[in-house]
């Protein structure tokens, strides 16, 4: 087992009470950090953080809070620095998918998508970045972009906008940030196994026949590695990146992706089905 990188740091993860955002933060519990859960109701981020606590109720914060509300958003930094101080750690993990055809997406929901995904980066970042700033050692962010946000991906337009404005901000604030000693980076991940994708493997394995537009075999046909990543997988990249075996990388963003980015070539299973059914 390797040795604990994060004992008593203090990072916040959001969107933290399943899928990618609970794996970041189970490793960051494991490696000795206190933990900021949060998402959107009180009920399941009290939950998850019982869950996760054990009998260490010390070492994990339950703070709910829409990360597109800035006044919610406020009231979770608020409570984290009167609990722990400011953050060593920031994780924007919060993230919704919009998945439908671009000449069809109504402006509602391109909207709802910029603010959970892009806003709430920025709301978060701007709030615990002026906390790290004003401490004064430094800290790191690390925001959950995604290929979406590095190559195109039908069907897509707010969330791939979304994913590409994460990396930007990333390069950005890590440019502006880094005479405070604030590292900045990005992880963009392929299709991950998560509450988020499990209709891609449930639909797939209940019905040999296109789900949505991405079928299971589509994706492991388009990935190199032939397979869907696991939450822990990109967990072990965010922990890099946020970690001192990282001290000189600020500004990157990390394909987590079986090879996603990599992959040039034509292939069949590459071109994804209209997604009739999702929108
Ligand atoms: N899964 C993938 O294949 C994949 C690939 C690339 C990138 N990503 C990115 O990775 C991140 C996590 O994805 P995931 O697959 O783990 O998603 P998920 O399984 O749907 O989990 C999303 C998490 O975000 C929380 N959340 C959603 N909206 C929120 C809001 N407005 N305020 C606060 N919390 C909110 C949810 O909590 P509540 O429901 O309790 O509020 C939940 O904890 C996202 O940014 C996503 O874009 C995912």
């Amino acid at each position: 087992m390797r040795t604990a990188r994060f004992t008593d740091r203090v990072a916040l993860v959001t969107g933290s009470t399943m899928g990618i955002g609970l794996a970041i933060a189970e490793a960051l519990h494991r490696e000795g950090a206190r933990v900021v859960l949060n998402g959107r109701t009180a009920e399941r981020t009290a939950r998850a953080a019982e869950e996760l606590a054990g009998d260490r109720t010390d070492r994990v914060l339950a703070c709910a809070g829409d990360v597109a509300d800035e006044d919610a958003v406020g009231r979770v930094v608020d409570t984290v620095l009167d609990r722990w101080g400011p953050p060593d750690i920031l994780v924007n993990n919060a993230g919704i998918p919009t998945v439908g055809h671009s000449e069809r997406l109504s402006l509602a929901r391109w909207q709802r998508c910029l603010d959970v995904n892009l806003t709430g980066t920025f709301l978060f970042s701007r709030a615990v970045g002026a906390a790290m700033v004003a401490r004064g050692t430094g800290g790191a962010i690390v925001n959950i972009s995604s290929v979406a946000g590095i190559g195109g991906l039908p069907y897509r337009a707010a969330y791939g906008a979304t994913k590409s404005a994460q990396i930007g901000l990333t390069s950005t604030l890590a440019a502006e940030w880094g005479q405070h000693g604030i590292r900045v980076n990005a992880v963009a991940p392929a299709f991950i196994r998560t509450p988020m994708t499990e209709f891609i493997v449930t639909e797939a394995a209940a019905a040999d026949a296109p789900t949505g537009d991405w079928t299971l075999a589509g994706i492991e046909g388009r990935t190199p590695l032939g397979r869907m990543g696991e939450p822990g997988e990109v967990a072990d990249a965010v922990l890099f990146l946020a970690s001192d075996e990282a001290t000189f990388i600020s500004g990157a963003t990390l394909p987590v992706d079986g090879g996603w980015t990599a992959f040039g070539a034509w292939h069949q299973a590459s071109r994804p089905m209209p997604p009739a059914h999702l929108d």
